[in-house]
């Protein structure tokens, strides 16, 4: 599976180091910029990855400063379930509970080592179904 990486430019430096981790264990990636330290707008990055994580039913990981506004730009795509880690443990249960299918970071949060060590666990944990889907069934409102 391809993962999306985006960030707006408080991310930036996180997410090439995100990348140049990814790839070095073999994981596609599909960067979704931005592309330089820029400033620019979170939510524009945060819908396109969103748009391409759905379309393909894949996963992503958003940046920004705080991760608090890239995951709220992420949780309006209704096929998007976008989790905001400062822990390992978060992203763990983020995955086994949630199915989340988006990791979102704070770069100005979080430390380099931290943000890879939360990655890793996200991407190595497994859904575990269950109780958990019909959890997730509730959470988007009937149209
Ligand atoms: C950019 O300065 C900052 O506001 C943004 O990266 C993010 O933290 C918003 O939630």
């Amino acid at each position: 599976m391809v993962i999306h990486l985006a960030s707006d430019h408080a991310g930036f430096a996180l997410k090439e180091r995100l990348a140049r981790f990814l790839v070095g264990k073999d994981i596609a990636i599909h960067d979704e910029g931005t592309y330089t330290t820029e400033s620019c707008d979170y939510p524009f990055f945060a819908h396109s990855l969103c748009s391409a994580v759905e379309k393909e039913q894949g996963m992503g990981i958003l940046i920004c400063g705080t991760g608090i506004g890239v995951s709220m730009a992420a949780n309006r795509h209704k096929g998007i379930r976008a989790a905001l880690c400062t822990t390992e443990l978060q992203a763990r249960l983020a995955r086994r509970h949630n199915n989340a299918n988006v990791l979102c970071l704070g770069a100005r949060i979080i430390g380099e080592e931290l943000a890879l060590a939360i990655v890793e666990a996200f991407l190595e944990a497994q859904f575990e179904g269950g109780r958990h889907q019909r959890r997730i069934d509730m959470i988007n409102l009937p149209q």
